[in-house]
């Protein structure tokens, strides 16, 4: 980093200059805009000179084989090549995220009428949710480019992976919530001893306030403000990995949850790399977002065939899906008619029972998120936007211990028995109704 100051609202040196030295990260050649193209160099930006349009990574890809992938880490590490990262990241201190598993969901495809359903459990990353993806990602290219501290504005999973990656690299972080999270992700967020301030407001007050201490605080590393373009291509690694635990295949059809949109975004983007790069076969895929009825403001510009996302004010109990204002919004209505997919949304008592029913149906707890994409799936089967007989996977993006008390009042814990036989009868507990 340079000790250059950069204006609040904007990611440029005061003097109108770039920051010299362009960091080194591995095949990553720039910058781009995603609205009019231009291109730049790298460094900690985020928006356009010329039109304030959000900026991308550029690369010049090496040639790649699935041996040498298949030959890397047992983590995102394996495909450094295809990220933002120096070459050496393997060998650094980080949460090594990624390589969770891939479930062939026999149970849940039964329940839905599914022939083929696969969900990816992306709960099973170091701090239980695929923040940890993007996260590492976003340090890397930090600390490549000087910055001394990691912070970030958060719905809560991402508090908990800048936290946990801030200490495993040993050096300082700053995490900024909205004060009323879950206490859940806000005790696993704060045991990781960095700074933590949880702020009287919504998600969208407290990502605010972190774009004006960007501007203040020019070696701080907000992982989804000044380093952004680095750490949203982390989310590329879960449509990387689909596709190699599929065999080097694609699926038919994705279903994913939408806060920022960000993920749904680059998960098409790794397919997309991956035809590119001829590691899997060219093929049609259909790219389905899932929100919360509570903050929907992605799925109502896609139910209204609009272009532009208009903000709402979330209410919802899925919290780590509540941003009012997200930031990939338009670009995720451009994948989704681009892959003839849609966006839907659930209410609150439609999430908690598609987390029952996956929990039941599967063996898996997935967080509010989980609920909301699980809901989203059967909504669209019932609609028959979604082919049941198409292969489809899911992406449970988090941990349902995290947020216990989306299910508490939902679920049934039975009264305490005494130790005896008679009791267990009494109770009704070998009953038939148990079979
Ligand atoms: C569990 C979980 N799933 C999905 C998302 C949505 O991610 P994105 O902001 O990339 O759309 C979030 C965002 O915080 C999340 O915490
Ligand atoms: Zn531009």
């Amino acid at each position: 980093m340079t000790s250059q100051s950069f204006p609040v609202g904007t990611n440029q040196p005061a003097d109108g200059t770039r920051a010299p030295g362009a960091p080194r990260l591995g095949n990553a050649t720039g910058l781009s805009c995603r609205e009019c193209g231009k291109t730049t160099e790298l460094g900690p930006y985020y928006a356009c000179e010329d039109c304030f349009g959000p900026l991308e990574v550029r690369y010049d890809f090496p040639r790649l084989t699935r041996a040498d992938i298949q030959a890397g880490p047992q983590n995102i590490w394996r495909y450094a090549p295809l990220l933002p990262v120096p070459a050496d990241i393997a060998s650094r201190p980080t949460t090594e995220p990624g390589c969770t598993r891939l479930v062939r969901a026999d149970g849940l495809a039964a329940e839905l009428g599914m022939r083929r359903l696969w969900i990816k459990d992306d709960s099973g990353n170091p701090t239980h949710s695929f923040k940890d993806r993007v996260v590492a990602v976003a340090l890397a290219a930090a600390t490549q480019m000087g910055f001394k501290v990691l912070a970030c504005p958060s719905t809560g999973n991402l508090a908990n992976a800048v936290a946990a990656a801030a200490a495993r690299a040993g050096i300082r972080s700053v995490v900024m919530v909205p004060a009323n999270l879950e206490g859940q992700k806000i005790l696993t967020t704060a045991v990781y001893g960095g700074t933590f301030v949880t702020v009287d407001g919504t998600y969208d007050d407290v990502n605010r306030l972190a774009s004006e201490l960007a501007g203040e605080h020019d070696d701080w590393a907000f992982v989804n403000v000044n380093v952004r373009p680095y750490y949203a291509e982390g989310s590329k690694t879960l449509g990387f990995e689909i596709a190699e635990q599929l065999g080097w295949r694609l699926p038919d059809q994705v279903v994913v949850p939408i806060a920022s949109g960000a993920q749904l975004v680059k998960i098409d983007k790794g397919f997309t790399e991956l035809i590119t790069l001829g590691l899997v076969d060219d093929k049609p895929w259909r790219v389905f977002g899932a929100q919360a009825t509570g903050c929907a403001p992605v799925s109502e510009a896609f139910a209204n065939g609009w272009d532009v996302v208009r903000p709402v004010k979330p209410s919802t109990i899925a919290k780590s899906l509540a941003i009012g204002n997200p930031a990939d919004g338009p670009y995720v209505l451009d994948v989704v008619r681009r892959t003839g997919g849609a966006v839907a949304d659930v209410s609150d008592p439609e999430m908690v029972d598609s987390i029952k029913l996956l929990a039941r149906s599967q063996g898996i707890f997935g967080e509010t998120a989980g609920g909301v994409t699980v809901g989203v799936l059967r909504k669209l089967l019932a609609s028959g936007q979604l082919d049941p007989e198409a292969e489809t996977v899911i992406i449970n993006s988090g941990d349902g211990l995290k947020t216990l008390d989306a299910v508490a009042p939902a679920v049934n814990v039975p009264a305490a028995i005494k130790p005896t036989l008679e009791a267990f009868q009494a109770a009704g507990f070998d009953g038939a109704d148990l079979s």
